[in-house]
């Protein structure tokens, strides 16, 4: 086995079976042998050392875009989604929503889509098997199918190997609500004899796919729901945004309360997204790692703050472009932001990943390739996932030197220091890098790799690049308009 092949991630289609869904043990995906490598053609040839030039465009945020394709399924008429990204998650959406009966078309401009739920349906076991094991959004069918149908059947669950990724908040406010989960081996079978009804429910950290769960279940579960520890993400701000287009009641409290005040029906959406800040920072770090200079068309400064605070933090430079709608003999301007190496050194920097406002754990990954260029000792407190440290072996591989410890080296204690998870990681810079052949583990860490491959210098190999388009849209075509030298061999 080559050393730095750790593990392979978001297997794709592929759907395996699970006794426990509540609490999954987290099973690190097989590496890939030699063997495979040398016979894989997912495989994209870096050449590195070339800053990163020019301009790309973010589209709808791939973590609301999903959850906004499930929300149609709980209106009485078509949904309108304007701006999506063409990525695999959607497609995974789509394809579920398509076994479920909703008449999913596109729309009459490039990234629309109608999905109509005129005749929602119960899929077979079969069709929804296909797609297990691809993506996490299944489980935020629940609620709407339960509303919809009266049960549901939700297959093993995909997305990317960054921990055990437990379901335990989702069902436990389910069964709130007055589900009844059956778990059987091949998936989750739920029912509501008698109805969801509005509870008060307390997360135990505010997740945001369990409140997504809270959010899609409560719109139209009977009478009234007080949520308190929620995630409040700009995603499930915008999620809220999609459930009040829709006829929903819902008020966002100080401290992370959402009271939900269940309706009998609601109706389609048109809705147009926030942009991808997470692919917008992942962009921005790369222009930083790379010595480049990358303006971001799309990006929200706003959704942005903390990232931007950190950014400049470490010495990078950046300016907001703010949107000119079209006037008269103008034609407006779309906003962004630029971002740029302004030259000399980095400086480092001590970070903790945490819920918004927090810094996303989503912007880690990208972000300590460019700390291995700042002087000094930078400090990651990743406080989110309990293993989303295990990709910067990959990077010591091409010269980096990034220690990982147990202990919570951040200025609070975590969830995991206790539970003796190497959450915490030490970047010593600057350091060369150098060119090495990569395999990619998950999405974020599989954009840092590629970041990595494009600052270093000489040629890189990076497998299993195709995981990056679960994520990123078209990201090779933007690579290309950035001036990187890369190719498929
Ligand atoms: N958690 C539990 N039990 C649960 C749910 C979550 O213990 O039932 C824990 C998780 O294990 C984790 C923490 O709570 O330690 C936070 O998980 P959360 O539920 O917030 O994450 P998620 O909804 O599964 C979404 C994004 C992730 C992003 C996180 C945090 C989507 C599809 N995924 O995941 O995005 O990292 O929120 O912001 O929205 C990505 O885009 O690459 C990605 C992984």
């Amino acid at each position: 086995m080559l050393p730095w092949a750790t593990t392979r991630g978001c297997p794709g289609h592929r759907p395996r079976h699970r006794g426990s869904q509540d609490i999954q043990p987290h099973r690190y995906p097989a590496p890939l042998d030699a063997l495979e490598v040398a016979l894989t053609d997912d495989v994209l040839v870096v050449h590195g050392g070339t800053p990163l030039e020019g301009r790309i465009r973010v589209r709808g945020a791939k973590n609301l875009v999903s959850k906004a394709m499930v929300a149609a399924l709980l209106g009485d008429s078509p949904s309108r989604l304007y701006d999506l990204p063409k990525i695999r998650d959607v497609e995974v959406v789509r394809g579920l929503l398509g076994v479920h009966g909703v008449k999913v078309t596109d729309g009459d401009e490039d990234g629309a889509l109608v999905l109509d739920p005129a005749n929602v349906e119960s899929a077979s076991t079969d069709q929804i098997n296909v797609h297990a094991g691809s993506s996490r959004i299944p489980i935020l069918f629940c609620g709407p199918l339960l509303h919809r149908l009266g049960h549901a059947f939700i297959p093993d669950l995909g997305g990317c190997h960054i921990g055990p990724r437990p379901i335990d908040f989702h069902l436990q406010a389910l069964r709130e609500f007055g589900a009844t989960v059956d778990k059987q081996p091949e998936g989750l079978h739920l029912s509501a004899p008698n109805g969801l009804h509005g509870t008060k429910f307390a997360l135990p950290y505010p997740s945001v796919g369990a409140t997504e769960q809270v959010l899609l279940t409560a719109v139209m579960a009977e009478g009234v729901t007080e949520l308190r520890n929620a995630a409040v993400e700009p995603e499930i701000v915008d999620l809220i945004c999609v459930l009040q287009k829709m006829g929903a009641i819902i008020k966002v409290h100080t401290d992370r309360v959402i009271e939900i005040q269940g309706v009998p029906k609601l109706h389609g959406y048109s809705h147009r997204p926030i942009p991808d800040r997470i692919e917008a920072a992942s962009w921005a770090a790369a222009a930083l790692a790379t010595r480049g200079h990358v303006e971001v068309l799309g990006a929200e400064q706003a959704d942005m703050m903390t990232f931007l605070n950190i950014f400049r933090s470490v010495g990078g430079e950046y300016e907001v472009t703010d949107a000119r709608p079209p006037r008269l003999n103008d034609p407006g301007q779309e906003g962004g932001i630029r971002f740029w190496h302004p030259g000399g050194e980095l400086k480092s920097v001590a970070l903790e990943t945490d819920v918004h406002p927090g810094f996303m754990t989503d912007w880690q990954q990208p972000l300590v390739v460019a700390l291995t260029q700042a002087r000094g000792l930078s400090i990651v407190h990743e406080t989110v996932y309990e293993q989303r440290l295990g990709y910067t072996s990959a990077l010591n591989s091409m010269g980096a030197n990034i220690q990982v410890y147990r202990d919570c080296l951040g200025g609070t204690p975590c969830r995991f220091g206790r539970r003796n998870f190497k959450h915490s990681a030490v970047i010593a810079g600057p350091s060369k890098l150098h060119a090495a052949d990569l395999v990619i583990p998950d999405l974020r860490a599989g954009f840092s790799h590629l970041i990595a491959a494009l600052a270093a210098e000489g040629t890189s190999r990076v497998y299993g690049v195709d995981l990056i388009n679960r994520g990123y849209e078209d990201f090779e075509a933007k690579l290309a308009d950035l001036g990187a030298h890369v190719e498929r061999p």
